[in-house]
């Protein structure tokens, strides 16, 4: 998720009308700004790429999260039904507004199987928070007749999928609301930021509210402005915004490039028949920021991935069923509900139910999974090493397991 390979003059050149005016905020001071308003800017073109009618940028997509919850009107003992595979940060954020996460399995697209959300539906459950992880999707259809079926609200995070799409709309504009994060490592960064998109008027003013202390942005001044209800700052910076702004420009050409190596290094791979591959429900909009594989068996995989060390090409190649920031297996603060400030007795015992379920249904398919992020640098001879190193690996420990068996 590579947007900081490409960084060059037009970012300099963005931060650098900011750094000219001196005004790093993104409200007020309208007249020493000498009209230089980046993060309305973004905004503005965040709707126009992605199809969304509003956006709001935040500080990170951690705060986006909690400012959609929160906008969505989900709080204290509502059950959010997310997956078991995701950035710590989607539960972060929904323990953040008192609500409780419910983690169910994800499935062979690395993402909400639906079939564990119909079963996981009780009736406190208030929402449904697909995450749209390593750049591709959810299947959209299947959720959104499940929150139809029992008048749910679908939030998306779709943090790691910018560019990504379903059937012709951009992810993280199909639900009541969705989710960017343009923080280091993202598709397109600001250094550090996010935003929510929504077609709802009523959840975008909320949103706009409660990022920065509950300010309605309606006075002649911030002292003016009325807080008709309670807010955070959650604000991005004018500096933020203006490196996102020269990013979202490039994004056509991040995703052609991603793309373009995602395939070739798909057509390497597909050379070894017992190599599969994460099943797409929208085969088309991949924004291919990694390609995700699977390997017949949780032994053979962890083979491949010693092999790759062994080679110093492990970097790049993701085993997230190891990996203590992504998957449940070694979310071990969140089984044990290790908090800084005390949870709600009811909070906290819902949290440890949930969070020590079963998820030998997600362990069969994560133990298996291999994701290998794209760059954006790559030359062509670099690619094809990469691959072919990949292909020796696994060849190396299909014949090793053949042998031992
Ligand atoms: C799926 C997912 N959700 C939320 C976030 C949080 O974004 P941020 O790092 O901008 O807070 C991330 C970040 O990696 C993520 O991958």
């Amino acid at each position: 998720m590579p947007g900081f390979e490409l960084w060059g003059a037009e970012e300099r050149k963005e931060v650098n009308d900011v750094l000219e005016t001196g005004i790093l905020m993104r409200y007020g001071f309208d007249g020493p700004r000498k009209g230089i308003w980046k993060s309305k800017e973004l905004e503005e073109a965040i709707c126009k790429t992605f199809g969304s009618q509003y956006a709001q940028l935040t500080s990170s997509g951690t705060s986006a999260l909690t400012t959609a919850m929160a906008a969505l009107g989900i709080g204290a003992g509502d059950e959010i039904i997310m997956p078991s595979f995701t950035f710590v940060a989607s539960f972060e954020a929904v323990l953040s507004v008192g609500a409780i996460p419910v983690m169910v399995d994800v499935d062979d697209t690395l993402t909400l199987n639906p079939e564990a959300v119909r079963k996981a539906v009780t009736s406190k459950t208030k929402c449904v928070m697909p995450v749209h992880m390593c750049g591709s999707m959810a299947d959209m259809d299947a959720l959104l007749a499940i929150c139809k079926e029992h008048n749910l609200i679908l939030l998306e995070d779709a943090c790691q999928s910018i560019g990504g799409s379903y059937k012709g709309k951009m992810l993280g504009t199909i639900g009541a609301a969705g989710t960017f994060s343009f923080d280091f490592v993202k598709t397109i960064t600001c250094a550090e930021g996010g935003v929510v998109m929504t077609n709802c008027e009523d959840v975008y003013i909320k949103c706009d509210g409660y990022t920065d202390h509950g300010h309605d942005h309606k006075g002649a001044d911030r002292g003016a402005d009325l807080h008709p209800f309670i807010g955070y700052n959650f604000r991005i910076s004018e500096l933020h915004a203006a490196v996102g702004l020269a990013q979202i420009r490039k994004l056509d050409k991040f995703l052609a490039i991603q793309k373009k190596n995602h395939t070739a290094l798909k057509n390497i791979l597909s050379q070894v028949p017992e190599i599969s591959f994460r099943r797409l429900p929208d085969p088309n909009g991949d924004s291919c920021t990694f390609l995700s594989w699977f390997l017949p068996t949780e032994e053979i995989t962890r083979a491949v991935v010693a092999e790759l060390k062994a080679q110093g090409v492990l970097p790049g190649n993701f085993y997230w069923f190891d990996n203590n920031w992504h998957y449940i297996r070694k979310w071990d603060h969140l089984k044990q509900s290790i908090t800084l400030n005390a949870l709600s007795e009811e909070q906290k015992t819902a949290v440890l139910q949930q969070a020590n379920k079963d998820f030998s249904a997600s362990d069969a398919i994560m133990s298996r999974c291999i994701s290998t992020a794209i760059g954006l640098l790559w030359t062509d001879e670099q690619l094809k090493e990469k691959g072919e190193k990949i292909v020796a690996a696994v060849k190396k420990a299909l014949s090793e397991a053949s042998v031992t068996n």
